[in-house]
């Protein structure tokens, strides 16, 4: 590999890639509140940036997705680039050792937007939205609590979350790890942030789900030219369908009790409206709870591949990569990519990441007062 396309991935490989943050955000705005939404479209009119009419509600989550991948390197925003990613006390020895072992031991801080990680800052901004909000809702005249950073903050954030590979600190979560992907040397961490999910969205069949229902739920904008939008079709399809029965399971955030029991061992209080030990300031978020689930795919799928079950520590510099996951098998065939599809992985994260980015919000807005989403979640 060339020193031009060796720069080439190691800017495409830092992080969930776009595609994967806008289609989170776009499923997301089908299924919110009409307060919800008229919070959302107040921040949309008062960030209004030349150039991108702030229209729908849908444009805007899309628009500011991907933002913070953009200014994390920026002056004024460095705090927030270890937000995109949580590391749980990796090891060879003991601990979080993809595909060996899968140990998501996550110490909430006392306050938990304290910590300076993914579910940190998850709590953090869904705080500082439901502040916002709520100055809003007092009095929506007056332009207090228009500030949309918290929600693109967000709105990221709960896209990172559902990547697996945010949520594990092997090799730098497999960025450090080289392996192939579709004829391409790439990244472990580059194949999870994009590679997947664009094979996913070139070679499904959605062009046949496109002629059936959405499901009846949702309204769809008209098209703006994104790659991803009969995937998006193929998406909402499938939660009318397919994952139907299975949604009310993933918005679940179950007490701190119930876990205790469940497990053994406490994973720390789950901040929900109405639920657990909220506290005086209840935060309707699961970060901890959901993150745990989706970290075990590091071992069941992500990391589980024979050239991948290795004790070796990488440790890279640009110039040498690692000889990890090197040899010649290509992860977009063969067992690996079976599993992938027959279980619809790709498509799982992303429907999780929508309709939890959908619950956040709208629990975050209207404070507690029960409306009913316009998508019936
Ligand atoms: C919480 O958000 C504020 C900005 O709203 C930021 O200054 C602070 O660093 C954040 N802390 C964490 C841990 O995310
Ligand atoms: C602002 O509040 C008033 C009164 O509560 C309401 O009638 C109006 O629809 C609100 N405007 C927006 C944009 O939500
Ligand atoms: C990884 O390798 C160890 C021993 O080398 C083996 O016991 C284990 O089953 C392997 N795990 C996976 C997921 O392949």
């Amino acid at each position: 590999m060339n020193l031009l396309s060796l720069l080439l991935f190691v800017g495409i490989a830092t992080a969930y890639g776009p595609t994967g943050h806008h289609l989170t955000a776009s499923l997301a705005s089908h299924f919110l509140t009409p307060t919800t939404q008229a919070y959302l479209l107040a921040l949309a009119r008062h960030a209004h940036t030349p150039g991108y009419p702030p229209d729908t509600v849908q444009s805007f989550l899309v628009r500011v997705a991907p933002w913070a991948d953009y200014i994390k390197r920026t002056r004024g925003w460095a705090w927030s680039g270890r937000l995109h990613y949580v590391n749980v006390g990796t090891g060879v020895e003991g601990g979080d050792w993809p595909p060996q072992r899968c140990e998501f031991a996550y110490e909430l801080p006392k306050n938990p937007g304290d910590g300076e990680d993914l579910i940190g800052g998850i709590y953090n901004m869904t705080t500082h939205l439901s502040e916002g909000a709520e100055l809003w809702r007092l009095d929506n005249a007056t332009g207090a609590g228009l500030d949309d950073v918290p929600l693109r903050f967000l709105v990221h954030f709960l896209g990172d979350l559902h990547n697996p590979l945010h949520l594990t600190g092997r090799a730098r979560g497999g960025n450090d790890v080289w392996v192939k992907f579709e004829g391409h040397r790439m990244r472990l961490h580059g194949v999870w942030d994009g590679g997947v999910l664009n094979k996913r969205i070139r070679e499904l069949e959605w062009a046949r789900a496109e002629e059936e229902d959405v499901g009846g739920v949702v309204e769809v904008d008209e098209g703006r030219g994104y790659v991803w939008e009969r995937y998006e079709r193929y998406l909402l399809h499938l939660i009318g369908t397919k994952f139907k029965d299975e949604i009310d399971e993933w918005l679940e955030c179950p007490s701190p009790e119930l876990e205790r029991g469940a497990t053994g061992s406490p994973i720390g209080p789950q901040r929900v409206l109405g639920m657990g030990d909220a506290g005086d300031k209840g935060v309707t978020a699961c970060p901890e709870y959901w993150a745990k689930a989706i970290s075990k795919l590091n071992c069941d799928v992500v990391w589980n591949h024979p050239s991948l079950n290795t004790t070796l520590s990488p440790f890279s510099s640009e110039a040498d990569p690692p000889k990890v996951g090197l040899d010649d098998d290509d992860l977009s065939d063969g067992e690996y990519w079976d599993r992938i599809d027959t279980e619809m992985i790709p498509e799982r994260l992303i429907i999780m990441g929508g309709v939890r980015l959908a619950a956040v919000l709208n629990a975050a807005v209207q404070g507690g007062v029960g409306e009913r989403a316009v998508g019936g979640l």
